[in-house]
């Protein structure tokens, strides 16, 4: 995304202006270089799995910051009301939290490496601030451990602060820019059975893109003439998967590389953590027909569907 984008977005308010810069700022593209790098150490197998969150059904991340926030705060809690009392106990959180970092350190690095523009800026400066409350919380551990019990509660109150506006860029990442939501939660194909395309259009084992009502549509005639189809969309960044490779019964998404049951939708291989929505499918006078049991009210779009 460029300055020319975040213009058209027009920010209402201080706080949009500087997220805007902030998403703007190529500044924060030096960062960029580690992602070869941090993709080759993470790889594609169960570490790579348990780091997004494909176990899960969706990303890890947001879990593993539990325990080392729990840890940073109630050291600060305990600073607070456990006066000289609480003091070890301060300091055996800070040591706690510092080791419980380390899965979130991964998981969010693991989820950056798949982001890009503005999402992969803003990313960079949530990392930058988790890195420097991380250093504080390194100083205070190291300062408690000498008995240094204020300056230690000090410096793990400021770790808790950076770590609080790390929370916020944090959030505006998935609940603003959808970073780790699945993509296909808004999109809601047909619930009763209705006509998607001729079954003359689709070729044998050639991901055909069709469009209903809206929603991108991923459908694919297998050789023995089953049809299968997917919503068109990866459910991981949003990935065009009729561009994506067959590879058995599943079908690859061409930009990270998540796989897709054909059949199911279920993911068989990550980085994406939900399944893609998969439809019921029956051919009526040559018309390849579907529906979904729609079990998301999210899904069901009322702006589209008063439309
Ligand atoms: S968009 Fe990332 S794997 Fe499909």
């Amino acid at each position: 995304m460029d300055i020319a984008d975040h213009e058209r977005e027009r920010p209402t308010s201080r706080r949009e202006v500087l997220l805007a810069r902030l998403e703007a700022s190529e500044l924060f593209d030096r960062a960029d270089a580690a992602v070869p790098r941090l993709q080759r150490l993470i790889g594609s197998g169960r570490m790579a799995d348990l780091l997004t969150g494909r176990p899960l059904g969706h990303p890890t991340h947001p879990v593993a910051i539990l325990a080392p926030m729990s840890c940073f705060v109630g050291a600060s809690v305990v600073d607070v009301v456990g006066g000289r009392a609480g003091r070890t106990v301060a300091r055996r959180l800070t040591g706690l939290g510092l080791v419980t970092s380390l899965p979130a350190l991964a998981s969010g690095a693991a989820d950056w490496t798949t982001t890009d523009g503005a999402e992969r800026r803003v990313g960079t400066a949530h990392a930058a601030l988790n890195a420097t409350a991380l250093w504080l919380f390194a100083r205070s551990s190291a300062r408690r451990g000498r008995g240094a019990g204020l300056r230690g509660a000090l410096l793990g109150l400021a770790g808790n602060t950076v770590l609080g506006a790390a929370g916020y860029l944090g959030g505006h990442l998935a609940y603003r820019r959808g970073v780790g939501v699945d993509t296909t939660a808004f999109l809601a194909g047909p619930t009763a059975w209705e006509p998607l395309a001729p079954v003359a259009d689709l070729a044998i084992d050639q991901p055909v893109r069709v469009e209903h009502d809206g929603v991108p549509f991923v459908a694919v005639r297998r050789p023995g003439g089953a049809i299968a189809v997917l919503e068109d969309r990866c459910t991981h960044r949003g990935g065009p998967l009729h561009d994506g490779e067959l590879v058995d019964d599943c079908i690859r998404c061409p930009w990270h590389g998540a796989t897709f049951d054909l059949t199911t939708g279920a993911v068989v291989a990550g980085p994406a953590t939900a399944p893609a929505p998969s439809y019921e499918v029956r051919v009526e006078q040559s018309m390849v027909e579907i529906r979904r049991n729609e079990p998301s009210t999210l899904r069901v779009n009322p702006a589209r569907a008063a439309s």
